[in-house]
């Protein structure tokens, strides 16, 4: 199958439309990562997406829809909802609630619980609404990669495995949206864009599923996706906490142990890197404190070292709080590797 990247103003977008109403499969943008999507009503199309993304199938995807009106496909929508859905949507909050029949058991994985997000994006938004059907939408990488967050990198992934990629220049945010589950007591299940304080806001009793930042290796999970291997360069990956003398005197200590190490950093300590070796890739994630710009550029810069063929890569600890979502990605990312120097 040939694989073609196509705007939004373009004759194909029609098309894109016509193959998620054919239960057909479309990466399209979304504000926090792109999606791989299919009818949501569909459990052949959902069944598409989980092949191609190879994506183990006890993991449930979220449900992308355009306008508030839920109810079709939940039951309980309970006050908590009411006003996450006003304060966040459209907008990086997944909830998750009750699902009726009209959701099928491949979605949601057996689940009798659904995740809904409306997305806060012109061209999903309009997929969604001129398709007729909400759409499944897991992120737009081979599981286990870092999500895409642009089309050329959606393309490296899924390259002979969908038709079109729609393209929406980088994702405006960069990480994955907050999962919250609303069917008993309120609880996060996954850090993403909109933070814990936010959310406290509103809804004070708010808390931290226990087992966000952990290591899992059974099945006893709320959220299946917590299970799995995420957001991994080729190489493997290590965090290092500490000033960056320190970081520095670590890699000049054990340089000579890798083919090729990289480090990620912030952009003050990009000449710094440079100079401890000329050997060390250095990549730039964003400025010190600045959130957004090194959610926005994380995902791209893990992928970077595979361009660079690392086969190690250090990165600085960017935020104390590892249960925000930048941190939590890239704990993931390093399969939890992290040394305090
Ligand atoms: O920002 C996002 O959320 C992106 C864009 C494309 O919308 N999507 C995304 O999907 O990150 P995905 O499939 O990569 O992550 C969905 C997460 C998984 O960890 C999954 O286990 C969890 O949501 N999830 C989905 N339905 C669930 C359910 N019914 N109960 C518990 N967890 C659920
Ligand atoms: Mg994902």
């Amino acid at each position: 199958m040939d694989t073609k990247i196509i705007s939004f103003y373009e004759k194909d977008f029609e098309k894109c439309v016509e193959l998620i109403k054919n239960n057909e499969i479309v990466v399209f943008p979304t504000e926090t990562v792109y999606g791989i999507g299919g009818n949501a009503l569909s459990s052949e199309a959902s069944l598409k997406i989980f092949d191609i993304k190879e994506r183990a199938r006890d993991n449930p995807l979220i449900v992308h829809v355009c306008d508030y009106d839920i109810s079709k496909y939940v039951k309980n929508i309970n006050e908590n909802a009411v006003k996450i859905i006003e304060r966040f949507w459209p907008g990086p909050l997944t909830i998750i609630l009750n699902k009726k029949d009209i959701i099928p058991d491949e979605v949601t994985a057996g689940k009798d619980t659904v995740a809904l997000r409306m997305p806060n994006n012109k061209i999903a938004l309009e997929l969604i609404r001129r398709s007729g059907c909400p759409i499944a939408a897991p992120s737009a990488n081979i599981s286990g990669r870092p999500s895409g967050t642009n089309a050329r990198r959606c393309f490296e992934d899924l390259k002979g495995k969908v038709k079109f990629i729609i393209d929406g220049l980088e994702s405006e945010i960069g990480i994955e949206s907050t999962v919250i589950s609303l069917v008993g007591d309120p609880i996060i299940l996954r850090s993403g864009y909109i933070t814990f304080e936010e959310i406290r806001e509103i809804i004070p009793e708010v808390r931290f599923y226990e087992k966000i930042n952990s290591k899992i290796i059974n099945d006893d999970v709320l959220s299946p996706g917590l299970k799995y291997k995420h957001y991994a360069p080729k190489g493997e990956m290590l965090i290092l906490k500490g000033d960056r003398e320190k970081i520095g005197n670590f890699i000049k200590r054990n340089i000579n142990n890798f083919k090729k190490l990289g480090v990620l950093c912030l952009s003050e300590n990009f000449e710094f890197y440079k100079s401890v070796d000329e050997g060390v890739n250095v990549v730039d994630v964003g400025n010190k404190d600045d959130f957004n710009e090194i959610g926005k550029n994380l995902f791209e810069s893990i992928r970077r070292f595979d361009d660079l063929k690392c086969d190690f890569i250090i990165s600085e600890c960017f935020f104390e709080d590892f249960t925000n979502a930048i941190m939590n990605r890239l704990l993931k990312a390093s399969s939890h590797k992290v040394i305090i120097l």
